[in-house]
């Protein structure tokens, strides 16, 4: 998406202290309440959840907050010894395909399932030659190649799919990696897929992996800042955030998030006192970061309180600009709407919660803390912004 108007317009730091999201709406779960969920994502007005309690992806109208479908067809929460088995078990991670009204859908037997969004049904099986599950997605939308990652191998590996023909054209492992891989995430910039490295021999902490999806190559490798990186998006001018994850607390007693810049590697900045990362986001419209911190402890060590969190993070000036208190079970997982800034995370309790940006009325037991008063001013460039956006300005 292009930088929309406002974002010329108007410096987005103004929004910084002010900006706070409220809930607004909660689908329950249905047919039962979830344990196990993946990753979720919007487009085009409608929000996708992998649920694997209930076997599904769940389709929510954004604009009415109604369940819309139930995309049926994938393999569940299969438990071993009654514990889940993330390794066998789907949906898990997916991408939608914007110019192609496709949704793809990693799924436990390492196939990925090919989703047509017209009808919601699953059009197409591509198995990716894994004995495990297939997990994350990234897409290069130039060269219509799919990456999807295959993090419980012995030997991980990314496996590069053509949405043209849906064949494998081939794979690129990972030999040094000890903990798997997480998010891929392509830079349109440099053509190449950014894959989060969580823990390898050479860097315990971390590493970025840039690879060459076109020739299965290894072009360089990023190492992180004790971080261990789950999710990582890209953000605005080259910078990567990294979702750190919990075993930066429990390994180093660092609780951070980072951001990197990728043109030269360096880390841009760290965010204290916030880590537990799964699932990251931007959105360009607010020019804000989302992460769903839901293993972050109360004082950043590995004795500390669970302190489940989805943390909002300035982009222009690296500042946590709220934090909602969510849980340490479905709260892995986050979406945001760049049209609407609609805000979705999935609660265990109650089910898929939305939230919109708006008033700050300042007071504690909202279940929100972290924001400042909202100024009608305030008020009226988000209103710009969200105009700006929908108009596609
Ligand atoms: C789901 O959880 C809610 C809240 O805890 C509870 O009221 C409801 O009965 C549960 N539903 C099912 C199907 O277990
Ligand atoms: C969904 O659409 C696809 C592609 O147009 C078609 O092949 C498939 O049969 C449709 N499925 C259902 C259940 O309508
Ligand atoms: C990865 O690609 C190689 C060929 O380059 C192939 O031999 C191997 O089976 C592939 N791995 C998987 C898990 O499909
Ligand atoms: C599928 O398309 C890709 C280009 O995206 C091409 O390189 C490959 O040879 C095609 N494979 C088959 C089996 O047609
Ligand atoms: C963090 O919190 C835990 C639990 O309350 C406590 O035992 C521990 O001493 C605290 N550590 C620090 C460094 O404050
Ligand atoms: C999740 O949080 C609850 C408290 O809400 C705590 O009792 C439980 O131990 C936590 N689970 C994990 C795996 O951290």
């Amino acid at each position: 998406m292009k930088p929309s108007l406002f974002l010329i317009l108007f410096p987005v730091a103004v929004l910084a202290d002010v900006v706070s999201y409220n809930e607004r709406n909660v689908v329950p779960w249905e047919p039962k309440n979830s344990t196990s969920v993946d990753q979720s994502v919007i487009n085009n007005g409608y929000y996708y959840l992998s649920d694997r309690t209930n076997s599904v992806v769940h389709v929510v109208n954004i604009a009415s907050g109604a369940l819309a479908a139930d995309i049926k067809g994938f393999a569940g929460l299969n438990l071993v010894n009654g514990k889940a088995d993330p390794g066998t078990s789907g949906p898990n991670g997916l991408i939608v395909l914007p110019d192609r009204n496709e949704l793809y859908v990693g799924d436990g037997d390492g196939s990925v399932k090919v989703v047509d969004l017209r009808n919601n049904t699953v059009v197409a099986s591509i198995h990716t030659g894994a004995a495990y599950r297939a997990d994350e997605f990234a897409y290069d939308v130039n060269r219509q190649l799919i990456t999807v990652t295959n993090p419980e191998e012995i030997i991980p590996l990314v496996t590069i799919i053509s949405v043209a023909n849906r064949t494998v054209l081939g794979n690129i492992t990972f030999p040094d990696a000890t903990n798997g891989v997480e998010q891929p995430a392509w830079n349109p910039i440099d053509g190449y897929v950014y894959v989060s490295v969580p823990e390898t021999k050479t860097n315990p902490g971390g590493e970025i992996d840039v690879v060459d999806i076109e020739n299965f190559k290894l072009i360089k490798v990023l190492q992180q800042p004790n971080c261990n990186s789950h999710g990582i998006v890209f953000g605005p001018y080259q910078q990567l955030l990294l979702g750190c994850s919990q075993d930066s607390i429990f390994t180093y007693g660092t609780a951070h998030i980072a951001i990197m810049d990728v043109s030269t590697g360096t880390v841009a900045a760290t965010i204290n006192g916030i880590a537990g990362a799964d699932q990251v986001t931007y959105d360009p419209t607010t020019n804000f970061y989302y992460v769903s911190a839901y293993q972050n402890t109360a004082n950043g060590t590995k004795q500390g309180l669970p302190d489940p969190v989805l943390g909002i993070i300035d982009a222009a000036s690296y500042t946590l600009v709220q934090t909602i208190p969510t849980d340490n079970i479905t709260a892995h997982s986050v979406a945001v709407d760049p049209k609407t800034n609609t805000l979705v995370v999935p609660l265990a309790k109650s089910g898929i919660t939305f939230y919109d940006i708006g008033y700050s009325t300042n007071s504690p037991g909202t279940g929100t803390s972290g924001a400042g008063r909202a100024q009608p001013l305030h008020l009226f460039l988000i209103a710009v912004a969200t105009f700006a956006a929908i108009m596609n300005l």
